[in-house]
Order: C-alpha cells, then structure tokens, then sequence
C-alpha cells in the first residue's frame, strides 16, 4: 500500500472535473494510442476487446503531480549533499500519488527503473518532483518523474537534478492487480514520452524473459544456482 505523503506539499497541476471530461472526449477520438498496438507488447494473454474499451480513458494531464520538499541537515548523506534515498522517497511518493489518482484506488510500486541523478542537491535546495503517467497497461502504468531544485530563498531557475521512470500497478482489496484507464497523452511531448515507455516496457519483458529462459535452462543443465 502507498505510504502518506506527510510534511510536504502535494499540488495537483491538473485540471478540473468538466475540463477532464472534455479533454478526454477530444484526445479519445484524434490522439489516442490505438489499444491494440500497446496490447500486443505485453506478455498477457491477449485481452477481449469488450475488456480493452470499457473503462474510459483518462487524460494525463487529470494526474499529473507536483511534489515539493525543502533539503534539511536530516537529508544529508555522509557527504553533506543530499542523500541519494531521500531522493528515491520523494520519486516514490509522488509517483504513487500520480498511480493512485490516475487508477482511482489503490497501487503499488512493481519496479523502479532508470533512476538517475544528474547533480548533487544540497541542503537548503528546494526539491520539485513533478511526476506523469506516461503509459498504461492492462494493470500496470508508467509513471515518469523529473527532479528539479533551486535555492529554496533565491529566485533563480530550477536545475534538473535528476529523473526516474517506475511501474506501478493497480491493485484490489486483496492486492491482486485490477485494471486501469486507458492514458491519452494531450501533447507532442506526452506522446514522446508514451513512445518511450512502450520502448521501456517492450525491453522489460525482453529482458525479463531472457533471464528467465537463462534460469530454466541452467536449472536443467543441474546447476543449483
Ligand atoms: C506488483 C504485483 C501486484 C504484481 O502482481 P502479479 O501477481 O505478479 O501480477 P501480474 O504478473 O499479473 O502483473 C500485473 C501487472 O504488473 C506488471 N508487473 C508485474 N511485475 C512487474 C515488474 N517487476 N516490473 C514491471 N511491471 C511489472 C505486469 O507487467 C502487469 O502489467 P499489465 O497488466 O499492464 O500487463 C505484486 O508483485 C506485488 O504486490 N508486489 C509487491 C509490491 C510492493 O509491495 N511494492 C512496494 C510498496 S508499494
């Protein structure tokens, strides 16, 4: 289950109930990924297409998350700059928030991929998490996070700092997955970033596959480990 979000501020850039709606109507009939193309990526079972189209879809803009957070001397590493899990908390925090609200229930983190850090952040840095859906599955989305920060007293730009892509999937009462909207990307750069996560998605399975096809064989050649 996803951790609170306590002592920092949650700011829900996205737009209101009507606009949603409206936003959805539009994007459903002249943006949308066609489903089909993402369903034949996965490794499920192909999915009934009364299945695929009964849940309507969701712009990505009616998730999309900021997180801010302000670096203190309890952040630091033994660096003095900010521990690099602290980072991972905040990715993580507003990442299930995105998940939640996108899913409409409940969702846990399934991988973390590709976190990266780009610079050092400092006490006395302000953090902004900024978090999207980039791609949905049956049960499972894509959640892309940039990390900027800038002094918290100084009106100066924000700096990337770092970025982070995570699965997360939806689950029920009994944590087992349960499915999820549909996402439609609204601009240029959320269709990128939706191309871009089926290219993750597609070298997950590969890699996931390999790897267990590796063990399997190992197994049994009589390797015990
Ligand atoms: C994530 C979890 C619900 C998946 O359950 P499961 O029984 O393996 O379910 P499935 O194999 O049917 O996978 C469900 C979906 O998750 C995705 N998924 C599962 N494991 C994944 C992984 N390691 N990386 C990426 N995606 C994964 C599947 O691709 C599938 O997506 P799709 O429906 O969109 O195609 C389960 O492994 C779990 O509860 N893990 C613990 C989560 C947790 O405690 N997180 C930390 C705290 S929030």
């Amino acid at each position: 289950m996803r951790p609170s979000v306590q002592g920092t501020a949650v700011r829900l850039t996205g737009a209101s109930k009507n606009k949603v709606a409206a936003v959805a109507k539009l994007t459903q009939i002249s943006r949308a990924p066609p489903r089909h193309k993402v369903e034949a990526m996965t490794d499920q079972a192909p999915t009934m297409e009364s299945e695929i189209t009964d849940i309507p879809g969701k712009p990505t803009s009616a998730s999309r998350t900021t997180l801010s957070h302000i670096m203190t001397h309890n952040d630091t590493n033994l660096l003095g700059t900010v521990h690099g899990g602290v980072i991972m908390k905040l990715v993580d925090d507003a990442a299930g928030a995105v998940a939640g609200r996108h899913s409409g229930g409940p969702a846990v983190t399934a991988s973390m991929d590709e976190m990266v850090f780009l610079e050092p952040v400092r006490v006395g840095d302000l953090l902004h998490v900024k978090a999207q859906v980039n791609w949905t599955g049956r049960t499972s989305m894509e959640v892309g996070v940039r990390i900027l920060a800038e002094r918290w007293n100084e009106s100066t730009s924000p700096t990337q700092v770092g970025s982070a892509y995570l699965v997360f999937t939806a689950v029920d009462a009994d944590g087992k997955p349960r499915r999820v909207p549909p996402v439609m990307p609204e601009t240029d750069r959320d269709r990128r970033r939706y191309q871009e996560a089926q290219i993750r998605r597609t070298h997950r399975l590969a890699r996931r596959r390999a790897i267990r096809e590796l063990r399997e064989r190992r197994a049994a050649e009589g390797y015990e480990d």
